[in-house]
């Protein structure tokens, strides 16, 4: 059975909700899913078929750096996969998913349906829908 890891950085709650909704549509495609907060994961939170990281905006912009640090330390690890990339915003236009993208593709990765960006939670029925769309894609 394919495995999905999602990983990532939450500071409120948000972007962990939507790992939590996209981890259900994985499921719903028939993966095993492990959702990993970065500040609790080492480099074998890579080893799975499938991997998402998750980091809302934070900065001006930014990916948070503790999602940053981790992406470093393994990117070598898992060059040229197609990975999952999510996270929550909300007041920018999502400005730090389109560098995040950009990077990720100039370091040799490909990103599922350019990514997903939810503004604040996950408090619709059509967010939540949107998240376990993703989910699916990803693992599909
Ligand atoms: C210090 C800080 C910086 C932020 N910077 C941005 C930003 O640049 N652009 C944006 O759209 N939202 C920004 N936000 C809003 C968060 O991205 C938003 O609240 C998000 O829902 C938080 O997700 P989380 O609950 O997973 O931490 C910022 C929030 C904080 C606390």
């Amino acid at each position: 059975m394919a495995t999905l890891n999602i990983i990532y950085y939450t500071g409120t709650g948000n972007t962990a909700d939507m790992a939590k909704y996209i981890g259900e549509g994985a499921e719903n495609a028939g993966a095993t899913v492990r959702l990993i907060n970065v500040e609790e994961a080492d480099e074998s939170a890579v080893n799975a078929d499938f991997i998402a990281f998750g980091s809302p905006a934070g900065g001006a912009e930014e990916v948070a750096p503790e999602m940053v640090e981790f992406i470093e330390g393994i990117k070598d690890k898992i060059f040229g996969k197609t990975v999952g990339l999510f996270g929550s915003y909300d007041w920018g236009q999502g400005g730090w998913m389109e560098t995040w993208r950009e990077e990720m593709i100039n370091e040799g990765f490909s990103i599922v349906n350019d990514g997903l960006i939810i503004h604040l939670a996950v408090d619709d029925d059509e967010k939540i829908e949107k998240c376990r769309e993703y989910g699916r894609a990803i693992a599909g």
